[in-house]
């Protein structure tokens, strides 16, 4: 329908802003993409040393997500608000500004999951601020909460959302697979290293 491509697209093209490449750039410190992991996230600004940097990806790269569910969802209703945010998502992941090549979804699947069912997304942070502390991973940390929030939305019942997040955890997964080749060797970058 209408509405459904109208939700799509504002999600798309909000999500689809590359924030951490934006900041950086603006702050004078090159192309991320020439550093650490090579991706756009916070995790990834962080290695330029610029911890309020890093914070402002992640705030902004989430509530992207966030805005684009409630936006949906306030014009167009529910099921709206989770097709914004999944465009929103696949917008982080391939934005067309830049030659489809965007990061690995981590913050804006939190942002859209805090539109969605706000109290799941205290679980992700809870998760991921446990296995982040613990093992210094923030990619393992994110392939955990990842696998947690759909089960755990589906334990509930929530299975419309349930379905949602389960695809956006295997594309994100799919994303993560250099980490994961590196967390199986032992070779992950830690939080706070340069990489
Ligand atoms: O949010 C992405 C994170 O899970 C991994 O980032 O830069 O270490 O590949 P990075």
């Amino acid at each position: 329908s209408q509405t459904a491509l109208a939700a799509a697209i504002i999600g798309y093209l909000l999500g689809s802003i590359p924030f951490g490449l934006v900041l950086t750039r603006m702050a004078g410190l090159g192309d991320v993409r020439n550093i650490g992991s090579g991706n756009i996230g916070a995790t990834n600004v962080l290695r330029t040393g610029n911890k309020g940097l890093a914070a402002a990806t992640l705030l902004l790269d989430a509530f992207k997500g966030t805005v684009a569910v409630l936006i949906a969802s306030h014009f167009f209703g529910e099921d709206a608000g989770v097709l914004a945010g999944f465009a929103a998502f696949l917008g982080h992941i391939f934005p067309i500004w830049i030659g489809f090549k965007g990061g690995k979804g981590v913050a804006t699947y939190l942002g859209v999951l805090l539109g969605l069912a706000p109290f799941m997304a205290l679980i992700f942070a809870i998760v991921w601020l446990v296995i982040a502390f613990t093992t210094r991973y923030s990619s393992l940390a994110a392939l955990v909460a990842t696998l947690v929030i759909p089960v755990a939305l589906w334990i509930l019942g929530a299975d419309k959302i349930a379905a949602a997040m389960a695809l956006m955890t295997v594309i994100s997964w799919y994303k993560h697979r250099a980490n994961i080749a590196r967390l199986t060797a032992g070779t992950e970058t830690k939080i706070g290293a340069k990489g």
